[in-house]
């Protein structure tokens, strides 16, 4: 059966100052939107996997998230959390068309 891919449009680039978190809802999902400062934009699972801190409000170095809570570092591009902590995150695809940012969705 072919798989339905939706494409979600959730923000404007210009609305994700670089190097801050935001948070989105789509569908079921919560996710951190990030715009790191090398431009690129990531999107990952807002929840982080040890107490469910909430990854949009915490600090970003690069790829990387530092949990608001507890300081854990996730990878932002692959979802890992970093040594000595493990877990993951689930991550989401971005495209980004002109100005406007969309999460695809793949069920
Ligand atoms: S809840 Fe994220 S490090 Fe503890």
């Amino acid at each position: 059966m072919e798989k339905v891919v939706e494409r979600i449009r959730i923000a404007t680039l210009s609305e994700l100052p670089r190097n801050l978190g935001k948070t989105v809802s789509v569908g079921p999902y919560e996710i951190a939107l990030f715009h790191l400062g090398n431009g690129e934009i990531r999107a990952i699972e807002n929840r982080c996997p040890h107490k469910g801190g909430v990854l949009a409000e915490g600090i970003i170095s690069g790829e990387h998230v530092f949990c608001p809570m507890h300081d854990w570092k996730i990878n932002v591009s692959d979802g890992n959390v970093q040594a000595p902590d493990t877990g993951c995150v689930k991550t989401f695809e971005v495209e980004v068309d002109r100005d406007e940012v969309f999460i695809i969705l793949n069920p």
